[in-house]
């Protein structure tokens, strides 16, 4: 297909040969399958900021941080160099992500490069060397809902445990794709990705993350929905006791919680509120 505008300067800069089709556009990207030397990979451009929501310009980049004093003032005041600032931030977010949880062994995509504002990556196949469907896109029977959810919830800790919360995970950014030989969940878009370290949100976040996971599997596997494995996860964390190998139950006992955990049950109450809320205004149209 002709190239489109914005993927013009990597063919000149040799970055891609030639632009094969426009896989799905999401909600903040559009993602085309490109060929680089005898490679396939995916070029993933992100929208401009004003075709995002500012509810989670606000959320996500609390903390996130940035190079100096004059940029952090422009992003508050809302300067064009402020908004171009802002830009990059988020878009080098799921860079910076992506290179952390591969380096983490992460099942993510393999980043490649990212240039004028577009992210090179692996492009995740089925094992027929296909563009992995979504999540969302496929029927699960109960065995397999229950294989992914574990292997999902493992993920998590992996990310936690590189000090990355994904922000957005669910069935729309998990793809099942075949990669390093094994087949199974493989999470993409992340440029909501935040520091589990340094940001007030990454408890009601993650908890957030890890409900959706629980909420989507749990339809065809009912036994997940009394699972508790967020508070489980988030808790381990704090102490410091969480490793990517440490075994979970997927249950936590309230009644045993240490004293400071009061404000993150509390956060996690309002957290389950407000997605109540949100699955009844999406279930309204
Ligand atoms: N590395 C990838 N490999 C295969 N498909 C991808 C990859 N990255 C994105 N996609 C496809 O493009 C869609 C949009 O990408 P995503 O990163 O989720 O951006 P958005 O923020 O627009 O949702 C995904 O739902 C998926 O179908
Ligand atoms: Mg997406």
């Amino acid at each position: 297909m002709k190239a489109p505008p914005r993927l013009q300067s990597l063919i000149e800069e040799g970055l891609i040969d030639t632009v094969v089709r426009q896989l799905m556009s999401g909600k903040e990207a559009m993602v085309y399958v490109v060929r680089c030397g005898d490679e396939t990979r995916c070029a993933k451009i992100y929208k401009e900021a004003t075709q995002r929501s500012f509810r989670q310009a606000v959320d996500y980049t609390e903390n996130r941080k940035v190079k100096n004093s004059r940029q952090a003032r422009a992003m508050a005041k809302g300067t064009k160099f402020g908004r171009q600032a802002q830009e990059a931030a988020w878009q080098s977010a799921e860079v910076d992500a992506l290179y952390r949880l591969a380096a983490a062994g992460v099942r993510v995509p393999t980043p490649y490069n990212f240039h004028d504002g577009v992210l090179l990556m692996e492009l995740v196949t089925d094992e027929h060397g296909d563009a992995a469907p979504r999540l969302n896109d496929v029927l699960l029977t109960r065995e397999q809902a229950l294989a992914h959810h574990a292997m999902l919830i493992r993920q998590v800790v992996r990310m936690l445990c590189a000090g990355v919360v994904h922000g957005d995970l669910s069935e729309f950014n998990i793809l099942l794709g075949h990669q390093d030989g094994v087949d199974g969940p493989v999470i993409i878009d992340l440029p909501q990705a935040i520091d589990a370290a340094g940001n007030n949100h990454a408890a009601r976040m993650l908890l957030r993350d890890v409900d959706n996971l629980r909420h989507f599997f749990g339809r065809v596997a009912p036994e997940l929905l009394a699972s508790d494995y967020g508070l489980e996860i988030w808790d381990l964390y704090q102490r410091g006791a969480l490793h990517v190998d440490t075994p979970l139950t997927g249950r936590f006992e309230r009644r045993t919680a240490p004293v400071d955990m009061g404000s993150v049950l509390r956060e996690i109450d309002d957290a389950r509120a407000e997605d109540a809320a949100r699955r009844v205004r999406m279930a309204a149209g």
